[in-house]
């Protein structure tokens, strides 16, 4: 965004806010979509849940990806003046539960809408069975993650060695298993993770057709780079190796879908704070702002995010540390920021901050989270 929006946005709306800009996010997800028209783009709603992000996708035709039951009521909530069959459809064109962990209670409460789950064990689909055995599943894949910020295959993923027999175990079960997921790790730039998980989900997919079952959802999961900065692989290049793969190793016709959050989310929003605190410490220039790593910056800590901070000053500029604005020394944005002299009350920003962000913001030490200001929604 350029600067005069910017501040005009503060004038009327003070800081901290985050701003939104629905054309950037129209724009993401129709080039995702644009770039792979073989998959279905499931936004992962985890990565921004902002009611007004899940209608301007909801809008355009997006699919979502949910992974708990608020954010499943959060999507439902847009069809609930639909018939009834057409909220059915919808369900079962357009929403996945994937989060391969749910209790007994989320289970009961999604069984009526017969979604597709995913599921990675043997106790998991012993629940599903008992508690939700309308629902369509999917077996997620533990897959390399290498070189990815969030790595998930520590804590997801059935090995490669029982994913057929975990399928059969769900059939026996008197389940439906519909295909394939695996995630690749969140801000994957390494797109040999998703090449090797191709390759390891086809012999599977094999297997399991040599044993009759026959599997047609193969669900490629997030990870997709925001470009934080220019050494951030374009998703033109990952799209055009994965788009070869899916249609030579799966060239029949199957249904194969994504769950992209970050890059969807991620460049669409800008956070701009106030220097309410100044010091030098050191020797070295401290600014405090009126936001921090508990709020909008909460992704330096659960993201393993760093975010540029820039100033609307020009001039010369000096190495300095950025701190927010709670009593906690955990709250620091960066030890070595490059600004240029900064006076209380001078707005500073952030670029590419709708994810993860004000996704796990708190109210600790009595500070509200940012107010988010939606623009060309
Ligand atoms: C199951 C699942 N799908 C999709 C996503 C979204 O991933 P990303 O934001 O990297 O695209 C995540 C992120 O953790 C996830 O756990």
């Amino acid at each position: 965004m350029n600067h005069k929006a910017l501040r005009r946005l503060i004038k009327t709306h003070g800081t901290p806010i985050i701003v939104m800009d629905h054309d950037v996010l129209r724009k993401n997800y129709e080039r995702f979509r644009e770039l792979m028209p073989r998959v279905q783009a499931y936004y992962a709603v985890k990565a921004n849940s902002d009611p007004a992000i899940i209608q301007t996708l909801y809008d355009i035709g997006a699919s979502f990806d949910v992974a708990s039951i608020s954010e499943f009521r959060t999507v439902h909530a847009k069809i609930i003046d639909l018939t009834e069959d057409e909220q059915q459809n919808f369900i079962w064109d357009r929403i996945i539960y994937a989060n391969p962990i749910k209790t007994a209670e989320t289970l009961l409460q999604l069984d009526k809408y017969k979604p597709l789950v995913t599921y990675d064990n043997h106790e998991e689909v012993m629940k599903i069975a008992k508690y939700a055995p309308h629902s369509g599943l999917l077996l997620r894949l533990c897959v390399p993650n290498i070189g990815s910020v969030v790595e998930l295959s520590s804590k997801f993923g059935a090995l490669p060695s029982e994913a057929v027999d975990l399928i059969s175990f769900a059939n026996y079960n008197k389940l439906v298993v519909e295909g394939i997921s695996f995630h690749v790790g969140s801000q994957c730039t390494n797109i040999q993770n998703y090449v090797q998980a191709l390759h390891l989900t086809s012999d599977i997919w094999s297997v399991a057709k040599s044993r009759g079952i026959d599997l047609k959802v193969l669900d490629i999961g997030g990870g997709f780079p925001a470009r934080y900065d220019k050494t951030i692989p374009a998703l033109r290049k990952f799209a055009s190796i994965i788009n070869a793969e899916i249609d030579r190793l799966f060239p029949e016709p199957i249904e194969v879908i994504a769950e992209p959050g970050r890059c969807i989310v991620a460049s669409a929003a800008t956070a701009v704070s106030t220097v309410i605190g100044k010091a030098v410490r050191s020797g070295k220039p401290c600014y405090y702002l009126n936001d921090g790593v508990y709020h909008t910056y909460s992704g330096i800590i659960f993201d393993h995010c760093h975010y540029s901070i820039k100033s609307f000053k020009s001039g010369p500029t000096m190495i300095c540390s950025v701190f927010g604005p709670t009593c906690d020394a955990l709250d620091t944005i960066s030890l070595a920021e490059e600004l240029p002299d900064l006076d209380i009350d001078d707005n500073v920003y952030t670029e590419n901050i709708g994810a993860y962000s004000g996704a796990s913001s708190t109210h600790f030490n009595g500070f509200p989270p940012a107010t988010v200001i939606h623009i060309n929604s």
